[in-house]
């Protein structure tokens, strides 16, 4: 099984890219590839450019990422309740290709902040939004305060009962 995980982020630092990166270690007998959306940063989207260049090639070589992935393991970053520029922007070159962007891939969806609410709202809006462009949601986590319940040395959730929900989903994510 082929695992492609991402965090809806281009920090540098990011936590999302952090939790992606533990929830896919989960997986046993998996392959697991880690993208970094700063590899996928086409110019800001805009019909103008798109008339001028056509198809973004980074939005291409994204979504030739999506299609060599069995599950999709996504982790969204969190602004002003809604997703990241970064990860809005490839989303909307993507979408201009081909409307189904996530291919109907099984995916594990979640978000953390460093905020009590784990990026819940984006979660809410991912959850309405994200099936209506492929995304075949199978479950969702969300890990609040980041910073009191991950230790980032050691990378792993520290949090036991979060970590237990976690492991519990991905013993029933595999296949
Ligand atoms: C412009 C901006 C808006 C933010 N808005 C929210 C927010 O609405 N809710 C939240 O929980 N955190 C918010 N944050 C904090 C992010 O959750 C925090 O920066 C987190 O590290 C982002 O995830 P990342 O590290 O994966 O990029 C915001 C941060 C920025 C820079």
């Amino acid at each position: 099984m082929k695992i492609i995980a991402f965090a809806g982020s281009n920090s540098s630092k990011s936590i999302n890219k952090k939790l992606a990166t533990y929830a896919s270690s989960l997986f046993k007998n998996a392959e697991v590839e880690i993208l970094d959306l700063r590899d996928y940063q086409a110019p800001l989207f805009s019909v103008d450019i798109e008339k001028e260049i056509g198809q973004a090639k980074e939005a291409l070589a994204f979504l030739e990422k999506l299609k060599s992935a069995d599950m999709l393991v996504i982790s969204l970053a969190e602004n002003n309740g809604n997703y990241s520029t970064a990860f809005k922007n490839i989303f909307d070159w993507c979408s201009r290709i081909e409307k189904d962007v996530f291919q109907k891939k099984p995916t594990l969806l979640m978000a953390t902040s460093p905020g009590g609410r784990g990026g819940k709202s984006v979660l809410e809006i991912a959850q309405t939004n994200l099936p209506r462009f492929g995304v075949d949601i199978k479950a969702i986590f969300s890990l609040p305060s980041f910073n009191d319940n991950f230790d980032v040395e050691n990378n792993t959730i520290s949090n036991q009962e979060l970590d237990k929900e976690l492991k519990e989903i991905v013993a029933n994510l595999e296949f």
